[in-house]
Order: C-alpha cells, then sequence, then structure tokens
C-alpha cells in the first residue's frame, strides 16, 4: 500500500529527507515525505470496516466541494462547535479529547495512514460519535474545505519539528500558514500548539504574535508561554521528551475579532 509516513520526528523514525521528495509541481514546501507504510492485520481490519463510516480523503473532498467548502453539519448529523487538530499522529490525544467533550466536533487530519487507523480502533473502542478523520495534507484542507471562520479551535500538538536548519522551510507552523489557520477559525477561536523543541517554540510563538488576526491568551505569562493545560493528555510522545529533558511549551492564541 502506498502511503505516506511521519516524519522528522526526533527519535529518528522517519527515513532522511533529500529535497527531491518535493514533487516539482508542488510549489509550497510540505510538512511530511511520502514514504511506503504497511498496516497491521488489526489496523488493515479497523481500516476496511470503518474508514468508509468515520473517514474521507482530503482530496476527494476537494473535489466533492468544487466551488465551495463543504458543511460539516451534513458530516456529523448535527450543529456544535468544531475543533480541528492537525497531525493526531497515533491519535491518543485525539481520542481522549473527543470523549472528554462530547458537545464538540471533532476533525482530525493526517497523513499517517497507520497512525488513522489506530484512531478508527480508538473511535469504535470508544463508541465516539463527535470524531471524523481526514487523511491528507492539512493545508489543502483548510484552504479548500474549511470554511472561513468556522471552526472554534485548531491543535497541533507536537508537529513535526524537522530539526535540521535546512529543512527548517518544511516546518508547518510559518507566517503564511498561521494567516490561513487565524482565517478559518470563529470569532473568540483558539490556536493552541505545543511543542518539545525549544527553538521551535520560538518560532511558533514569533509567528503567531505577528498574525494580526491572532492574540496570545498568556501575553502575561513569562516568555508568553501557556501553562500547561491539565486537559491535555500527556502521551507517551511527550513523555520521552520530558524524560530526555526537553521542556514541552504550549501557545495558546485567540482570534482578535471575538
Ligand atoms: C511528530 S507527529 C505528532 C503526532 C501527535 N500530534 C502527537 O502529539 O503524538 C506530527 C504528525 O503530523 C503529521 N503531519 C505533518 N504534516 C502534516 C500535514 N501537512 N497535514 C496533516 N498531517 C501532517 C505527520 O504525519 C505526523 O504524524
Amino acid at each position: 500500500m502506498h502511503s505516506i509516513r511521519r516524519c522528522a520526528a526526533p527519535e529518528g523514525r522517519c527515513a532522511p529527507v533529500s529535497e527531491t521528495a518535493t514533487p516539482a509541481t508542488h510549489r509550497r514546501i510540505p510538512s511530511f515525505v511520502h514514504h511506503r507504510t504497511r498496516l497491521t492485520d488489526g489496523q488493515q481490519h479497523a481500516w476496511t470496516q470503518w474508514w468508509p463510516v468515520y473517514g474521507r480523503d482530503v482530496a476527494d473532498v476537494v473535489t466533492e466541494a468544487g466551488s465551495g467548502p463543504v458543511d460539516p453539519a451534513d458530516w456529523f448529523g448535527r450543529t456544535a462547535p468544531l475543533v480541528l487538530e492537525i497531525g493526531s499522529g497515533m491519535g491518543e490525544s485525539t481520542a481522549a479529547l473527543a470523549a472528554a467533550a462530547p458537545e464538540t466536533d471533532h476533525l482530525a487530519v493526517e497523513i499517517y495512514e497507520p497512525g488513522l487507523a489506530q484512531l478508527l480502533m480508538r473511535i469504535t473502542d470508544a463508541g465516539l460519535s463527535n470524531l471524523r478523520l481526514l487523511r491528507g495534507d492539512a493545508v489543502d484542507l483548510l484552504k479548500e474545505v474549511i470554511a472561513p471562520g468556522s471552526l472554534a479551535g485548531i491543535r497541533i500538538f507536537f508537529p513535526d519539528p524537522w530539526p535540521k536548519r535546512k529543512h527548517h522551510k518544511r516546518r508547518l507552523v510559518q507566517p503564511e500558514f498561521v494567516a490561513l489557520a487565524a482565517s478559518r477559525l470563529a470569532p473568540g477561536g483558539t490556536l493552541h500548539l505545543a511543542t518539545d523543541w525549544a527553538d521551535y517554540a520560538t518560532q511558533m510563538r514569533t509567528v503567531c504574535d505577528a498574525e494580526p488576526a491572532l492574540r496570545n491568551t498568556s501575553a502575561d505569562e513569562p516568555g508568553g508561554w501557556t501553562p500547561r493545560p491539565v486537559w491535555r493528555p500527556l502521551t507517551k510522545f511527550e513523555q520521552r521528551a520530558v524524560v530526555e529533558g526537553r521542556p514541552v511549551r504550549d501557545l495558546l492564541y485567540q482570534t482578535r475579532h471575538g
């Protein structure tokens, strides 16, 4: 199965990246690289059974949408505040947060198919009705599918850090991306970021501070960092960062027009 795999994880799960990984037709540098991945038998089973129910490809949604954004109420069968998580990985936080907020609808967009399959298993194990999955590039999703001013929140927890300087241009949180994300937030909507990479945390804060549509809700806190919210689940990924001595930074911005 041809799929796309997480990249630039600090623990070295990613394959080496060459600049030739960027398709020649793509002018924007993607924040991920394509890899061949296999689903486990359990993941494959979940995929076959549940993807048609809970998941859609960004590319398909874009095609269906044709001339405009789609209405999430059609998919969830109700109208509720909608939170988008970008890069849900293996879905630990995603499923826990959806279970903790049944009154809110949750969308997770991810490239990494085994992670999405794992999240399908979590959805069915926990009987979650307020979580839907999208496979594809979050930037395409935001641009083509999500209506301006429509999201209650966007979460980006531990985006690929792309630690080598020559790869920094692949980092997701850049000025153009943050402007796009802010434009999709409803009045008072929030952009919540977390990372264990010190220089990426600083880059995130600089970029978000410079975005006129956003204000840092923790501007008065030391460094402008938001204290770690107790409700954000502690994933294995974050635990490892703590063990390895990398402080985790949260940043919480809100749209100014709220
Ligand atoms: C380092 S992992 C973190 C996963 C998860 N948030 C966590 O905290 O464990 C970053 C994830 O973002 C995904 N990703 C990177 N760029 C993306 C994009 N443009 N659209 C959707 N997912 C993306 C990767 O596939 C990867 O699974």
